[in-house]
C-alpha cells in the first residue's frame, strides 16, 4: 500500500470538510485504488473502517446478522461518547433503520405495503400537484437570480410527506425547522442552538413527541387513508398493537429519511444540470429518458452519504479481519463512482443504463421510500422540463456541513423560462 495522503481522514469524515469542500472525490478516488478498507482515526470522532467499493458494500449490507444497524446505531458519534449517549436525539424514539432482523423485518412490514409502486400510485395526485405548485412559485422569480434549494427542492417533499403522515399544513415550517436541527445536530447555524447539547437534544426529542403524538391521536379517533392512519392503529404479527415508541418513531424516521434526502436529490438534480447543460436539453429533447435520468440523479447527489454498522462477530472481508466491535462505514457516494461497476464513473449521463447505484443502500435496510422518492423527482423534473428552457448558475452554491446526509446547502440558479 502506497502513503496515505495527509488529511485524507479529515476530508472523508468531518462535518466541516463537507461544508468547505462537500464530497471527497479525490479522496475517494484514491482510497478505491489503493486502501478500499481503509482504517479512519480523526480527532473528534469514533474509529472506524472507511469502505469505498460497491462490492464490499454490498457484501456488508447483506449480512445485517454480522453487521448490526442495532448494536452501535448507523451514525458515528464523538470519540468519547458511544451510542447510548444522551444527547442522541435519535435515541428517544426506536426506529427500523437503527433495528436488526428479526425485529426489523416485523416492523418493516407494518408500512411497506404503503411503499410498494402500486401502494404509492395513490399519491400520484399530491406528488404531481405539488411538482406543479413548486414550479410555479420558482416561476413568480422570473429570470431573477433565486435559491433552488430555499423555493423549490425543499419544498417539495416538504408538502409530500405532511400529507401522508397527517402534519397540519400550519405546522409544515416548524417540522421542518425540527427535521433540519436533527439532521444538522452538529451544524452551528443549522442545528439546534444553545451551547448545553444535552437540553438541545431533549427538547428536539419532546417537540417531535408533542407533534406526533397529536396525530396519532387524531387518526386514532378520527381513521382516514393515509399512512398516519395506519400507524396510529398497526398490529404487529402477534396481533398486538406497535408500540408508542416504535409508532412514534415510524414518524419520525418516514419523515426525516424521507425530506432531506429528497431534498438534496432533488436540488444534486439541478446542480448536476448546471454542470452539464447538455444533459438537461437531451431530457427535455427527449423525456422518453426520465427513468433512467431519476436514477443517475441519485447515483449522482448520493444524499445519504453514509451508513454505520458495528460487527457483531469477526469478519474477513477480502484481506481485512474486521473485528468483533469495530465500525464500518459505506460511503455510497464513493461507490457510486466505482470504476469496476460503472462505465465512464464521473460522467452524468441521464440515459445511463445499468445503473446498479447504491444510493438507497442495499438489502435488509434498502430504503423504504424509494419508490416515493422517484416519483417525487419524476414529478419535478417533468414540470423542469416542460417549462424551463434553460438554468444558469447566479452564484457560488454551499454545502452542508455534514457527512451524513448530505447536499446543497444554497443553489443560486437564473432560470430562463420556455
Ligand atoms: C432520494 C431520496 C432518498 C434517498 C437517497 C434515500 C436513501 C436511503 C438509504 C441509503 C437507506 C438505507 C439505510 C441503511 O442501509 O441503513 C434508506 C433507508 C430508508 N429510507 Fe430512504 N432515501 C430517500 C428517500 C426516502 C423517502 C422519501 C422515504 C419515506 C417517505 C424514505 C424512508 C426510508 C426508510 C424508512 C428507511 C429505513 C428502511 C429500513 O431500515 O428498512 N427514504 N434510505
Amino acid at each position: 500500500m502506497t502513503t496515505t495522503p495527509p488529511a485524507i481522514d479529515e476530508a472523508i469524515i468531518t462535518a466541516k470538510a463537507y461544508g468547505d469542500q462537500s464530497f471527497p472525490f479525490a479522496e475517494w478516488g484514491w482510497l478505491r485504488a489503493n486502501d478500499p478498507i481503509h482504517w479512519t482515526d480523526v480527532d473528534e470522532l469514533e474509529n472506524f473502517w472507511a469502505i469505498t467499493r460497491h462490492r464490499h458494500i454490498t457484501e456488508i449490507s447483506a449480512r445485517p446478522d454480522v453487521f448490526s444497524s442495532e448494536v452501535g446505531n448507523i451514525v458515528l458519534f464523538s470519540e468519547d461518547q458511544d451510542f447510548d449517549r444522551e444527547d442522541n436525539p435519535f435515541n428517544s424514539m426506536r426506529v427500523i433503520i437503527q433495528m436488526d432482523p428479526p425485529d426489523h423485518r416485523e416492523f418493516r412490514k407494518v408500512a411497506s405495503g404503503f411503499f410498494t409502486p402500486r401502494g404509492i400510485e395513490r399519491l400520484d395526485e399530491i406528488v404531481n400537484d405539488t411538482a406543479r405548485m413548486v414550479i410555479d412559485q420558482l416561476s413568480s422569480f422570473g429570470s431573477e437570480p433565486v435559491d433552488f434549494v430555499a423555493e423549490a427542492a425543499q419544498r417539495h417533499p416538504l408538502r409530500v410527506l405532511c400529507t401522508i403522515l397527517g402534519v397540519p399544513p400550519e405546522d409544515e415550517d416548524r417540522l421542518l425547522e425540527l427535521t433540519s436541527q436533527l439532521f444538522a445536530f452538529d451544524d452551528p447555524e443549522l442545528g439546534p442552538p444553545g451551547d448545553d447539547r444535552q437540553a438541545a437534544a431533549d427538547l428536539l426529542g419532546l417537540q417531535f413527541y408533542e407533534m406526533f403524538n397529536a396525530i396519532i391521536e387524531d387518526r386514532r379517533a378520527n381513521p382516514q387513508d393515509d399512512l398516519a392512519t395506519l400507524l396510529a392503529n398497526a398490529t404487529l404479527e402477534s396481533g398486538e398493537p406497535m408500540g408508542l415508541v416504535e409508532t412514534l418513531g415510524y414518524y419520525l424516521i418516514v419523515f426525516n429519511a424521507g425530506h432531506d434526502t429528497t431534498r438534496h436529490s432533488l436540488s444534486g438534480a439541478m446542480g448536476a444540470f448546471l454542470e452539464n447543460p447538455d444533459e438537461f436539453a437531451r431530457l427535455k429533447a427527449d423525456p422518453s429518458l426520465l427513468k433512467t435520468a431519476v436514477d443517475e440523479i441519485v447515483r449522482w447527489s448520493a444524499p445519504v452519504n453514509y451508513m454505520k454498522r458495528t460487527a457483531i462477530e469477526d469478519y474477513q472481508l477480502d484481506d481485512v479481519l474486521i473485528k468483533k466491535g469495530d465500525r464500518v462505514c459505506m460511503f455510497y457516494g464513493a461507490a457510486n463512482r466505482d470504476e469496476e461497476v460503472f462505465e465512464d464513473p464521473d460522467r452524468f449521463d441521464v440515459g445511463r443504463e445499468h445503473n446498479r447505484h447504491l444510493g438507497f443502500g442495499w438489502a435488509e435496510h434498502y430504503c423504504l421510500g424509494a419508490h416515493l422518492a422517484k416519483a417525487s423527482i419524476t414529478a419535478l423534473l417533468e414540470q423542469m422540463i416542460e417549462r424551463i428552457d434553460s438554468i444558469e448558475p447566479a452564484g457560488e452554491p454551499t454545502h452542508t456541513a455534514s457527512s451524513f446526509v448530505h447536499g446543497y446547502k444554497t443553489l443560486p440558479v437564473k432560470v430562463n423560462w420556455a
